[in-house]
């Protein structure tokens, strides 16, 4: 398959990427962990699938606190996942296929294994002491009122040497001290390694995160359930951001994603406008956090996640770009989600929402086992859980009485991020082919049913669609570039948008409910062919003003 016309210097708006989670993908080695030599197994897999972009999780070495979001050595790869030349292996496969590689820089913190926090934690007068943000004790206890997103205060006290440690995710991921020249040249130095040897940029965690408040003072009330937008908005997150443009992002042409977590809609273009020198796109979160209030589920609505739609689609404005997703490690599944993963409505709303990523005018990522449709896993007993997000919070609020055990479960079973992370089903043998060992992470029991060699050999499944929809975007600059207007954003059940680019319109038609309806074309509009539809109904012929939508029908019409 010819793929790579996308030669220009801002080819990855014109890509499709897809997310694997190395731990839970392939095993090669029947450890019950997934490791690169298996992701090299599966390679074919995703060059039929027709992707252009693989984002990996990350593969350094680390002690797995929070399954690798906690490096300990950032030039090495995880014993369990292979060695060097298994990754260097991956990468000249991938090449070999068209397909690029982005890895995940995940620099706000470090694992509280690194050496850099081995030597910082020895000493006040150490020279890495500054890597890290140590400060005293007030009146006896943690220097502010920080919390960390896994449970508990932000500050972990270190006996050792008298101080307290900023941690905003686990004890063991000490945050690090961008404001130290020195750090920031360490982080240059790790990007260069891994971009001599060939990958073509990073997803960036909690990238705006890196700049800390000034003076370190107390969050205000309001802002104690959700620090993430004052952690997310430090006063030198752009410089540093511009700095490491400037170093290393623009000398190699490398791309660059960063997760936007507590960036509001107006923040936004400051990271992404293409004059300012910074990220290349962003990830909101106001999709997989509209029905979100941390943990707990709340009620959503289709016009909430239209006007959301929109809003997104804004903040790109001319200069900026952004990323399209409705599922990654983090977030519950995205048939669970947003469609209907009951048997009858799993598959045709799994297309429905496939269509919905990959006709945005944004960078679509596709999280693995997604094109399949898998679904979330029946946890019932928190020793199911492997999260450290889970497990924290259950200490926090279940252990000390604040929550009930059975109320905090029932909102787990919709929002936990283990839902995402079982294994990707290959087939229906056992442990769904994943490995020949014991998975690390139960594999959900509904793999008989749903898994790739049976879809792949359907015409008709949700992995066609995807390569469909893929084909698609690659032939039809409008669904890429073209301007999105939502044309109807109050219609209940509806979500019905136009991209257009110059003469070439196209209209997307998605039912988001089981219930068929008659629709009436807003603004006297009329379709011509149907090009794509995920096979609920029938289509309406070309020159029609109105449109039969059977349950989770999605089409896309040429205009
Ligand atoms: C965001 C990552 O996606 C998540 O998995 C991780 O726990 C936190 N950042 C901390 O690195
Ligand atoms: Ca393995």
């Amino acid at each position: 398959m010819e793929k790579r016309p996308l030669s220009n210097a801002a080819w990855w708006k014109d890509a499709v990427v897809y997310q694997i989670y190395p731990r839970s993908f392939m095993d090669s080695n029947g450890d019950g962990i997934g490791d690169l030599n298996g992701i090299r197994a599966k390679l074919d897999y995703l060059q039929e699938l027709g992707v252009d972009v693989v984002w990996l999780s990350p593969h350094f070495d680390s002690p797995n606190a929070d399954n690798g979001y906690d490096i300990r050595d950032y030039r090495q790869v995880m014993a369990e996942f292979g060695s060097m030349a298994d990754f260097d292996h991956l990468l000249a496969g991938l090449k070999a296929r068209g397909i690029q590689l982005i890895i995940d820089l995940v620099v706000n913190h470090s694992s509280d294994e690194h050496a850099w926090f081995q030597q910082s934690r020895q000493s006040r007068d150490n020279p890495y002491r500054d890597y890290y943000i140590w400060r005293d004790p007030v009146d006896g206890g943690p220097p502010n009122n920080y919390p960390s997103f896994f449970g508990g205060s932000a500050w972990q006290w270190d006996a050792h040497t008298g101080q307290y440690y900023l941690h905003y995710f686990a004890t063991k991921q000490p945050d690090l001290n961008w404001e130290n020249p020195a750090v920031r040249h360490e982080v240059y130095e790790v990007m260069r390694f891994w971009l001599d040897k060939g990958v073509a940029g990073f997803r960036m965690d909690v990238i705006p995160f890196i700049s800390k408040q000034d003076g370190l003072p107390n969050l205000p009330p309001e802002h104690l359930a959700h620090p993430e937008a004052v952690y997310a908005s430090g006063p030198r997150v752009h410089q540093y951001l511009q700095d490491m443009h400037r170093e290393v992002l623009a000398p190699y042409g490398a791309v660059a994603v960063g997760e936007a977590f507590g960036v509001d809609f107006a923040a936004a273009p400051l990271f992404t406008d293409a004059r300012r020198g910074e990220l290349s796109m962003v990830f909101h979160f106001d999709i997989v956090r509209l029905d979100r209030d941390n943990w707990r589920k709340i009620p959503w609505t289709l016009p909430q996640l239209k006007a959301v739609y929109t809003r997104i689609d804004q903040t790109g404005g001319s200069h900026g770009w952004n990323a399209a997703f409705l599922g990654n490690h983090d977030n519950p599944r995205a048939v669970s989600h947003f469609g209907d993963d009951r048997p009858a409505w799993r598959a045709l709303s799994a297309k429905a929402l496939a269509t919905l990523t990959l006709t945005q005018r944004a960078t679509p990522f596709l999280y693995q086992g997604d094109e399949l449709g898998m679904a979330n896993y029946p946890f019932e007993r928190i020793e199911q859980y492997d999260d450290v997000e889970v497990k924290g919070n259950w200490r926090m609020l279940v252990e000390t009485g604040q929550v009930p055990a059975a109320e905090y479960l029932a909102h787990l079973r919709e929002t936990s991020r283990d839902h995402a992370r079982t294994p990707m089903q290959w087939s229906a043998d056992a442990h769904a082919g994943f490995t020949t060992g014991t998975p690390w992470l139960a594999v959900n029991p509904d793999y008989p049913d749903w898994n790739a060699a049976a879809q792949t050999a359907d015409p008709q499944s949700i992995y066609h669609h995807h390569r469909r929809l893929l084909a698609l975007r690659r032939s039809t600059p409008a669904l890429v570039h073209g301007a999105y207007q939502d044309i109807d954003p109050a219609h209940p059940q509806v979500f019905a948008y136009t991209r257009t680019l110059g003469e070439h319109a196209y209209l997307v038609l998605l039912n988001f409910g089981t219930e068929a309806l008659r629709y009436a074309l807003p603004g006297g509009l009329r379709v011509a062919e149907a090009v794509l539809d995920n096979g609920a109904g029938d289509t309406a012929a070309a020159g029609a003003s109105q449109v039969l939508l059977a349950p989770w029908q999605a089409t896309v019409y040429r205009l």
